[in-house]
């Protein structure tokens, strides 16, 4: 087990009381979702858990997930289990990243760097967003090795600011860069609005008591600062709220196959688009030259009535074959779940929310304990399933009974 600071695969004994107490008390994401919801303000909470509208598509992910069966097989067991995978020309611990998420130092403050850290740490990749409270050149020093970055489309002025932040990736150190596609406009999330949700925070008699009762959180609040959308800084002017201001009115649209090729020619990188969820638009992004596929409809956060992204990932990885490389999110709870995805063509998955939940019940050091406890049931998964490696997944019998056909 890689010497992390929690130093706590599930397998282990030992250990301190503390970490007892959390491997004992805290054995799965479910579980520490469920502390999250006490520990930090209710804003905060909805902001990491809502769905789009009611969170039907959030459902669909998980009820598809459960719904996909693995056939074991025997007579082949070994103990030296390899969990690491090969993408992009580099070598990562597992077929496990983390997602891009907007401001997690919403959901934990100073969780960006706690999340770089620790997946330096155990080498898997950590996918920065652009709307991240933590710097990409901060973050870079943090996870020199696993950094990858996303870019939402920010057009004005010919895509200058768009192209000077992959500039400033690469610069930092990132290795991939992601455009996500599947944000069009904003998505109606209901549970953010009742819950008066805004960057800055806007204090009111509700969020004052919310915060007050959530002693740890504004602990982690006083230590690292109101977060904010510090990549943006250089662009929005100044005054407080100026970032949040520019954010709101320049951030828009999802990036057209022309402008994925005009990317394609400044980033000489690798090049991932994310948000794919039909085979022909899989197919169009090999055509503009991408090098991965992120199938994902971001965890269940942009349109209600899109269907599961487990239920597509088939038939995108046959329609994309070994063009380019097949990554997916969008409900990933355990490593049973990275193995559904790994079986059903995927060379890696990615996970948004059980990242946010650790660091919201454990602090800092949950981001260590959340990536070891995944890690930990994938090796799990892929023993029971009668493999050796994460890249034999694809040879399982799997039942997927609403796998989409198009
Ligand atoms: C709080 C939060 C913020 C997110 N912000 C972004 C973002 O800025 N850019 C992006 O491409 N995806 C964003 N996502 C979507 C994730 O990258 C990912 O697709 C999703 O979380 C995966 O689903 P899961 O949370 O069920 O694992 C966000 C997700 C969450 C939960």
């Amino acid at each position: 087990m890689r010497d992390s600071k929690l130093g706590m695969g599930m397998s282990a004994g030992g250990g301190t009381r503390r970490e007892k107490w959390i491997r004992r008390n805290l054995p799965t994401v479910a579980d520490l979702r469920e502390r999250a919801r006490r520990r930090i303000p209710g804003f905060a909470f909805e902001y990491a858990d809502c769905g789009v509208g009611l969170d039907l598509n959030v459902r669909a992910n998980r009820s598809a997930l459960d719904a996909v069966e693995l056939v074991p097989r025997c007579g082949n067991d070994r103990e030296d289990i390899s969990t690491e995978v090969a993408l992009f020309g580099r070598r990562y611990a597992a077929p496990l990243g983390i997602a891009p998420m907007g401001l997690p130092s919403m959901i934990w403050p100073g969780g960006e760097l706690a999340l770089g850290k620790a997946a330096q740490r155990a080498r898997i990749p950590y996918t920065v967003g652009c709307v991240g409270g933590c710097s990409i050149e901060r973050l870079g020093e943090a996870a020199p090795d696993v950094l990858w970055f996303q870019l939402y489309r920010v057009a004005r002025d010919d895509h200058k600011v768009g192209i000077d932040l992959i500039k400033r990736a690469k610069q930092a150190g990132a290795h991939v860069l992601v455009l996500t596609l599947d944000v069009p406009t904003r998505s109606k999330r209901p549970r953010e609005m009742r819950n008066r949700l805004a960057v800055p925070f806007q204090p009111g008699p509700r969020t004052i008591y919310e915060v007050a009762t959530s002693p740890a959180w504004l602990m982690a609040l006083v230590r690292n600062g109101q977060p904010d959308f510090v990549n943006m800084g250089p662009y929005a002017g100044s005054g407080r709220g100026a970032i949040a201001d520019f954010v709101t009115r320049e951030l828009g649209g999802s990036f057209t196959w022309d402008e994925v090729k005009r990317y394609r020619d400044v980033w000489k990188g690798p090049l991932v688009v994310k948000g794919v969820l039909h085979p022909d638009d899989a197919r169009r992004a090999v055509a503009a030259g991408v090098d991965g596929i992120q199938v994902s409809n971001h965890g269940g956060r942009q349109f209600e009535a899109a269907p599961a992204a487990i239920d597509v990932l088939p038939a995108i990885a046959e329609a994309v074959g070994d063009k380019a490389t097949i990554l997916f999110d969008s409900g990933v709870r355990s490593g049973i779940d990275v193995l559904r995805a790994l079986a059903l063509g995927a060379q890696a998955a990615l996970a948004g929310r059980p990242f946010l939940y650790a660091l919201a019940a454990l602090g800092d050091e949950g981001a260590d304990y959340v990536i070891d406890l995944l890690i930990e049931e994938i090796r799990t998964a892929l023993r029971q399933a009668g493999l050796r490696s994460a890249g034999e997944a694809g040879s399982l019998t799997v039942r997927h009974p609403a796998a989409l056909q198009f």
